[in-house]
């Protein structure tokens, strides 16, 4: 059917959706609604397509790159699996997230792990596993690292994160001197004090127990212009370049994070794997030669670009409701008809945190019923509870139709809550025309499972 669905999505000649070559009705009767599909083959293509875009641009200009699928996206074990399957490592964001990829038998050296606020659970938890590296976040945390890994007895692999000015997000990148957010640090100077970024770095190699592997940048999200990729990449170049000037160390690998955009609603355009590869590789290619450094080996962290467009949440209608309304200058009515499915805003929080828009459509039947302007809601207790803000849907539909939200595969269940006690929905895998649980459904037991009396 093409974006925003998995490529593995088709209709039959009834009109019912099928995933994988599973028709959604079966997969409603068999493991109920709301639920989260995946389509496998879908992940593991992309997974695979950014793994050999990037090896294959990064090799032209000489150097190396590794694919991390940024676990905080969607991590199960069964998600964990295939990204190492497709040749993958895992970054993780958390001792639960490393949890998973360790209980999926990725080998601590292809994980890592980020956060802002590690804990020493957490970090001595990654320093067992032997991770291939630590994203440190501050100068306390370059502290902690140090006394953890003398504790163990082991150099722990640290990277620095850093913030170059570089925000990006939808179709622009905007840079700014200073940045007012808790990640990272900046590489702009404050006052006569040098830059917090460079600062860092020289206290990490002032320590036995780390070992400097390099510096890495995250510049945002849903970005779909390499622009932002290379202008964020020309800062940490430069930064390598002049702490090998101060120290003589010039450090082996950058990493220029996650944030690859991609389809949410019919018509846009997904970031292409190939072409943005391309644009950076030969960007920092040049960059390098200007600096008269060698190049580092380079790394990145897609996450939604690898799991969004492989997912789709299946509901069912409960109720179908007109409402009257008028425009925003207060003039003309129309009516907006309301659809309320049997999840919402603890499936999907990203419509409410950040006005995201998605796509749904009726899967489970035909219908030669003209369209009407709906509003998708759930069943919260919150009127910000919207799950598709505006989407034309058959005139027709009615309670008990089945209704699937495309590219819901990232951030949905990773940021799904219990909200109002729903239990949340289960990940159903699809592939070659069978379905498994690969996270079954919560209970009501496991609602009050924590609950002491
Ligand atoms: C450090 C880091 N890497 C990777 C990602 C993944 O981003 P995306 O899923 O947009 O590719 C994030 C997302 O917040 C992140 O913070």
């Amino acid at each position: 059917m093409g974006a925003p669905w998995s490529s593995g999505t088709g209709r039959l000649p009834d009109g019912a959706l099928t995933v994988g070559g599973v028709d959604v009705r079966g997969l409603a009767a068999q493991h109920g609604t709301p639920a989260y599909v995946l389509d496998e083959a879908d992940f593991r293509m992309r997974a695979r397509a950014y793994r050999t875009a990037f090896e294959a641009a990064f090799g032209a200009v000489g150097t190396g790159v590794d694919v991390y699928y940024a676990g905080k996206a969607l991590l199960t074990v069964a998600v964990a699996r295939w990204a190492r399957e497709e040749g993958l490592r895992v970054d993780t964001a958390s001792g639960g997230e490393l949890a998973v990829a360790l209980r999926a038998e990725v080998p601590g050296a292809g994980i890592g792990l980020h956060g802002n606020n590690k804990s020493d659970a957490e970090i001595l938890r990654a320093l067992d596993a032997g991770v291939g590296r630590i994203i440190v976040d501050s100068l306390v945390e370059i502290e902690r690292v140090a006394r953890l890994a003398a504790e163990r007895g082991v150099v722990a692999p640290v990277m620095v994160r850093v913030t170059t000015g570089v925000h990006a997000g939808g179709h622009e990148y905007i840079a700014t001197a200073h940045e007012d957010q808790k990640f990272g640090l900046s590489v702009n100077p404050v006052g006569d004090t040098g830059s917090p970024a460079m600062n860092a770095l020289l206290a990490v190699l002032k320590h036995p127990e780390l070992k400097l592997l390099g510096i890495h940048s995250h510049i945002g999200s849903q970005i779909l212009d390499p622009d932002g990729f290379e202008a964020a990449a020309r800062v940490v170049l430069r930064l390598r370049a002049d702490l090998a000037e101060r120290s003589g160390v010039l450090v082996d690998e950058v990493d220029l994070g996650g944030g690859y955009g991609i389809a949410y609603l019919p018509g846009d355009v997904a970031l292409d794997p190939e072409r943005v590869a391309k644009d950076i590789a030969q960007s920092v290619a040049g960059v390098c030669q200007d600096l008269g450094t060698s190049l580092p080996r380079f790394s990145i962290e897609p996450g939604r670009a690898i799991v969004g467009p492989a997912g789709l949440t299946l509901y069912t209608v409960g109720t179908v409701k007109p409402v009257t309304v008028s425009d925003a200058g207060g003039g003309a009515e129309f009516v907006r008809t309301y659809v309320s499915v049997d999840g919402g805003m603890s499936d999907n929080i990203r419509p409410a945190l950040y006005g995201a828009a998605y796509h749904a459509e009726v899967v489970g039947r035909s219908s030669a019923a003209d369209t009407v302007l709906a509003r998708v809601v759930g069943k919260h207790c919150e009127s910000g509870d919207i799950v598709v803000h505006e989407v034309q849907l058959p005139a027709d539909v009615r309670a008990g139709d089945l209704l699937a939200v495309a590219a819901t595969g990232a951030y949905g269940r990773s940021m799904a809550s219990n909200y109002n006690m729903l239990p949340r929905p289960p990940v159903i895998a699809v592939s070659d025309g069978a379905s498994r649980v690969l996270v079954r459904r919560e209970s009501e037991d496991d609602l009050l499972a924590l609950d002491q009396g």
